[in-house]
């Protein structure tokens, strides 16, 4: 999948209103963001649009508080953020549509910024209403969507707003990842491994299959590995575990029996009575999980396998942390990357979790490509095509 839609660079923007969608969906602690590599990611566009002295309106999830007003996930932390990054204001609108969003945005001057409140508050924001999309829409004259990220999402802010904007195009960051992403989804160097991890397991379980076709061997860490341990019967504690992904994980071990890829799952954890605690973890020294304790991590045995497994890959996709990374639980994924490096293979990490780790381990900047894309990267890489990408390339 392609961007044939312009960018920003490639238009004259000067002096516009513009709607930037953003994904500024970061790691939250005490109401301050704890990984801002998401804000971080868009400040060449957001300065190439002050540089033109047009006028942002910066619209963005955090979270999923369904359709409802949580207090917890109002953005205000990333409008902060983005201001101490770009040194000038950015006032939060109370709303993300309405009178009092609409009466802030024109207030706005040449170069100035106005976050929007979190789009999901509404649940016409999911649901992709019409309504809702004209709504965002009158609110600039231009829409930029530089939320690859939230790009796999048929949401209003992504995809239905579109059709209702006079001009459409992408950030930087969105072009960036699609030329990045297309190297190995067009022509990957082999072997091709690509590792799981996580938790959205849901969303991920059901893209194994397609991702079975594309690689020479898969791994499978983290909470991404319980339902599959459950579908070999192995018990997992009191681990996170959605036993509805249970059946798919049984119907998947099949599926990479038949085409006879490598699927490696943990042969040991690290595991605590309450992962809230943030208790020091104990190996458990086997597959099977006691009752009474959850794996917040894969263990010492594990890691030395998940390394020899990469040692001589060419080409390795990463998505999702192997461990309780909230909880300080980062030994697994420190190894996993550790092992990535050394391969020296053509590596791609994906995912805002996967970031976190890699830059609170300070081994960010040795990925060949770091994406800020979870779940949007992996569908990408599944050859999906992504209603945000579509929308654009549709106008
Ligand atoms: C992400 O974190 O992957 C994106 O922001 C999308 O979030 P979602 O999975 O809640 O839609």
């Amino acid at each position: 999948m392609f961007i044939e839609k312009s960018c920003i660079d490639e238009v004259d923007l000067a002096g516009k209103q513009v709607l930037v969608r953003v994904d500024f969906n970061v790691p939250l602690r005490e109401g301050r963001v704890v990984d801002d590599e998401r804000i971080r990611a868009c400040l060449p566009t957001l300065r190439l649009l002050r540089e033109q002295g047009c006028r942002l309106i910066l619209a963005s999830h955090l979270g999923r508080p369904r359709g409802k007003r949580v207090a917890d996930l109002s953005l205000r932390p990333a409008a902060q953020r983005l201001a101490e990054l770009l040194g000038c204001t950015v006032p939060l609108a109370p709303d993300c549509v309405g009178p009092q969003a609409e009466a802030l945005a024109k207030k706005l001057g040449h170069g100035e910024c106005l976050m929007l409140e979190n789009l999901r508050f509404h649940p016409e924001e999911a649901a992709n209403d019409r309504d809702f999309c004209r709504q965002l829409a009158a609110l600039g004259e231009v829409y930029v969507n530089e939320a690859f990220s939230a790009s796999h999402r048929r949401h209003a802010s992504v995809a239905g707003i579109v059709e209702h904007v006079p001009l459409a195009v992408a950030g930087l960051l969105m072009r960036r990842e699609i030329e990045a992403l297309s190297q190995i989804s067009l022509d990957p160097a082999k072997p091709y491994a690509a590792i799981l991890g996580g938790a959205k397991v849901a969303d991920k379980v059901s893209l194994v299959e397609t991702l079975l076709l594309k690689v020479d061997r898969l791994i499978i860490g983290g909470a991404m590995a319980y339902p599959f341990l459950a579908a070999r019967d192995i018990s997992t504690g009191n681990s996170l575990l959605e036993n509805h992904t249970v059946e798919t994980a049984r119907a998947l071990l099949d599926k990479a029996g038949e085409l006879e890829v490598p699927l490696h799952l943990p042969v040991d954890h690290r595991v605590v009575k309450d992962p809230k605690l943030h208790e020091p973890a104990m190996d458990t020294r086997s597959e099977a999980i006691a009752d009474g304790y959850a794996a917040v991590d894969i263990g010492p045995r594990t890691e030395k396998l998940f390394a020899d497994v990469l040692s001589n890959c060419r080409c390795v996709l990463w998505n999702g942390p192997l461990g309780f990374f909230e909880g300080g639980y980062v030994s697994g994924s420190r190894a996993v990357a550790e092992a990535v490096i050394a391969s020296g293979a053509f590596s791609v990490a994906g995912g805002g979790d996967t970031a976190a780790v890699l830059h609170a381990l300070d081994l960010a900047g040795k990925f060949s490509h770091l994406s800020t894309g979870g779940g949007a990267s992996l569908e990408f890489l599944c050859g999906k095509t992504l209603p945000g990408i579509q929308a654009l390339n549709d106008r």
